[in-house]
């Protein structure tokens, strides 16, 4: 069986646990990346051998030579700085900037046709950055962090009603930040809507956590951050492009407009296929529900504006 390539940049809590996922699904043959000398390959070398116990035959390699990637059709990039407890995600951005803008010259040197998912945070500030160095096109380059955010909300909803959370239906929309809007009107529970199934206050309470879920975790946790959860996120993002699934998928994606918001990278619900963004798709949400997403929209451009200006790039 021939599987497609898939290269993943950093090879620490969350980039490792990306890559056991795609060689227990059966999803890729990887390529694990980090900077640490033979850590990538250290980790490569545990998953490899675990494969067969999980009866897959995909390969995986790893180091940190880059000529490695070459010809990736997806690269997943979660190298970086994770936040410590207190630390906002946006904290991160310059550091993490200088890490994404050499990472991302060397995809678009040996894999000039990938697409690729961006993990590492401030998430939507950096996958803007990717689109901008690699000058790949928008619907090439993506952001993960909708996928996750919904999942938090899903599981918090289910915790609270004591319902399975595969039956919710929920979406997470803007920026990776603590702006960001989880859907109210249009969440339901197998068919119902969560408005008559909890009260108001039960509801913003869910909201507020899930808003905050990434830094409970955080809290609770002392050194990194999440990554179970995240590292299966990013994998139901690639596998949605894998399989040209097109699955609608909330995706911080490049907008021209939609939700009120233009130029930046934003979460909002998106068609993913073999193409990566293959639509971006708008809909009525609530009037109080637009306002919030702009409101985060415009948290996403002040970060951008703050990176643009540290490593001077103009637009
Ligand atoms: P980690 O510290 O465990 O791993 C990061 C790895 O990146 C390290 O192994 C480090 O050596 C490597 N690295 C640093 N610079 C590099 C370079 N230039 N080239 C190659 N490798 C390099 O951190 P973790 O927990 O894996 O998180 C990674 C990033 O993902 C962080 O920025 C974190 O905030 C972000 N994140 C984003 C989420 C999202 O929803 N988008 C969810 C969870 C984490
Ligand atoms: C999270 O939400 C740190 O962004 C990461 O867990």
């Amino acid at each position: 069986m021939s599987l497609k390539k898939v290269a993943v940049i950093g090879a620490g809590n969350v980039g490792s646990e990306v890559a056991n996922q795609l060689v227990s699904k059966e999803l890729a043959d990887v390529v694990l990346i980090d900077k640490l000398g033979d850590f990538a390959g250290g980790k490569a070398l545990d998953i490899l051998t675990s494969a067969s116990l999980k009866n897959s035959s995909s390969n995986i390699v790893g180091g940190d030579d880059y000529s490695l990637i070459e010809n990736s059709d997806i690269v997943i990039i979660t190298a970086g700085l994770a936040r410590k407890p207190g630390m906002s995600r946006e904290e991160l951005v310059e550091a993490n900037g200088n890490i994404i803008a050499e990472i991302v010259k060397n995809v678009k040197k040996l894999c000039p046709d990938a697409i690729i998912i961006m993990v590492t945070n401030p998430l939507d500030v950096m996958t803007y950055l990717a689109y901008k160095i690699s000058g790949f096109k928008p619907e090439k380059v993506i952001g993960m962090a909708g996928v996750l955010d919904t999942a938090r909300f899903k599981a918090f909803i289910a915790e609270e009603l004591g319902v399975f959370a595969k039956d919710i239906n929920a979406m997470v929309l803007g920026g990776h930040g603590d702006e960001m809007v989880p859907l109210i009107e249009t969440t339901t529970v197998s068919g119902i809507p969560l408005k008559q199934l909890a009260d108001d206050k039960t509801i913003e309470r869910l909201v507020e956590r899930t808003r905050k879920g990434g830094a409970e975790i955080v809290g609770l946790l002392k050194t990194g951050s999440a990554y179970y959860a995240p590292a299966i996120s990013a994998v139901e993002t690639a596998e949605a492009i894998l399989k040209d699934r097109k699955s609608i998928l909330p995706a911080s994606v490049f907008v021209d407009g939609q939700y009120g918001a233009k130029n930046i990278y934003l979460g909002v619900p998106a068609i993913l296929g073999a193409n990566g963004v293959e639509k971006v798709i708008e809909f009525d949400i609530s009037q109080q529900e637009r306002e919030l997403l702009q409101n985060s929209a415009q948290a996403v451009k002040n970060t951008i504006e703050k990176l643009e200006e540290a490593m001077g790039i103009t637009q």
